[in-house]
C-alpha cells in the first residue's frame, strides 16, 4: 500500500533522510518513533506528495508516485487522510464547518449532503451531533483533536490515514480516546495507517510493526518484542525513559 524504496530527501542541501526503506501492507497501521527532527514528518509529507524524494521510489496503492504530475497526485491524494502536528483546527469556524472544509471547500457537493457527512463522521467519533453548530473552542483538547481525525476522514473517505503526533500534549484519557478512533478507522475502514508519536506504551496498542528514525535513517524495523531486546543505541536511548517508568512500577507497589 505504501512502499518506501532507497528514497533520499533533503531540504536545499541540508539532508534529512537518508536511503529509507520500509514497506505499509494493506490495512496495515505501522508506528514511526523518533527523537524531535529526526524526520518524521517529512516522511508523512511525501507520502502525501506534499515533497518529492531527490532519489528513490515511493510506491502508493501499487503506483510508483515518485514522478507523478499534480494531476495524478489530485486523483490519489484524497484517498489520503492527514492529520497535521497538533491538529489545529480552524477557531472562527464551527466544528461542522471544520469537519466539513474539505468538501465545502473542494468539492460541488450539495450542502444537505456535506452536512449529512459531517454528522455521519459526528456519529462514527463517538462525539454529538449538537457539537455542529459549536466553535472548537467550547471543546476540550482531546475533542478537538478527535475532530482533527474527522476532518480528515470527511474529507476522503481515506484508503490510508496519516497521523503526525495526534496525543502530544493531550491527557491519558484523550489519548485513549484517539487511540480508539485509530483502531476503529484501521477495523472499520480498512485502511493502512502510519501513526507518528511519542507515546511508546499507548502505541504498542496500535500495532506491532514499528521504525525507528534517527537522523534521517531507519535504525530499526521490526515487531515490539524485537524493538525492546534491540541493542541498538539510538533505539535504546530513545525507549530508556519508558524502560524506566516500566521498571519503576514494582517499587511504587504496581
Ligand atoms: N521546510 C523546511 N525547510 C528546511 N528544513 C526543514 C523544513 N522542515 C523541516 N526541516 C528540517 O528537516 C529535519 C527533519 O524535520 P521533520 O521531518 O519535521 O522532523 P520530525 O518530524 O522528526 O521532528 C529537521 O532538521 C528540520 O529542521
Ligand atoms: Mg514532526
Amino acid at each position: 500500500m505504501i512502499r518506501f524504496e532507497h528514497v533520499n530527501f533533503a531540504y536545499g542541501s541540508a539532508p534529512v533522510l537518508r536511503d529509507v526503506n520500509f514497506h505499509v501492507a494493506p490495512g496495515e497501521t505501522i508506528v514511526i518513533f523518533g527523537v524531535s527532527g529526526s524526520g518524521k514528518s517529512t516522511i508523512l509529507k511525501l507520502v502525501s506528495g506534499l515533497a518529492k524524494p531527490q532519489a528513490g521510489r515511493i510506491w502508493i496503492n501499487g503506483d510508483d508516485m515518485t514522478d507523478a504530475n499534480e494531476s495524478t497526485w489530485s486523483v490519489v491524494r484524497p484517498k489520503i487522510g492527514l492529520v497535521f502536528q497538533g491538529g489545529a483546527l480552524f477557531d472562527s469556524m464551527t466544528i461542522g464547518e471544520n469537519i466539513g472544509f474539505t468538501l465545502l471547500e473542494h468539492t460541488d457537493k450539495p450542502m444537505a449532503e456535506i452536512e449529512a457527512t459531517v454528522r455521519q463522521t459526528l456519529r462514527f467519533l463517538n462525539l454529538s451531533e449538537d457539537l455542529i453548530d459549536e466553535l472548537p473552542d467550547s471543546l476540550s483538547g482531546g475533542m478537538q483533536r478527535r475532530v482533527a481525525i474527522g476532518r480528515a476522514v470527511a474529507a476522503v473517505d481515506p484508503l490510508i490515514m496519516l497521523y503526525d503526533e495526534p496525543t502530544t500534549g493531550l491527557d491519558p484519557i484523550s489519548t485513549v480516546a484517539i487511540a480508539e478512533m485509530i483502531v476503529k478507522l484501521r477495523d472499520v475502514k480498512k485502511v493502512s495507517s502510519i501513526v507518528v508519536t511519542h507515546q511508546i506504551a499507548d502505541a504498542f496498542g496500535l500495532t506491532d510493526h514499528f521504525i525507528v528514525l534517527h537522523d534521517g535513517v531507519i535504525v530499526f524495523d521490526g515487531d515490539g518484542a524485537s524493538l525492546l531486546r534491540s541493542g541498538h543505541p539510538h533505539v535504546r536511548a530513545f525507549l530508556a525513559p519508558f524502560v524506566e517508568s516500566v521498571r519503576a512500577l514494582p517499587a511504587m507497589g504496581i
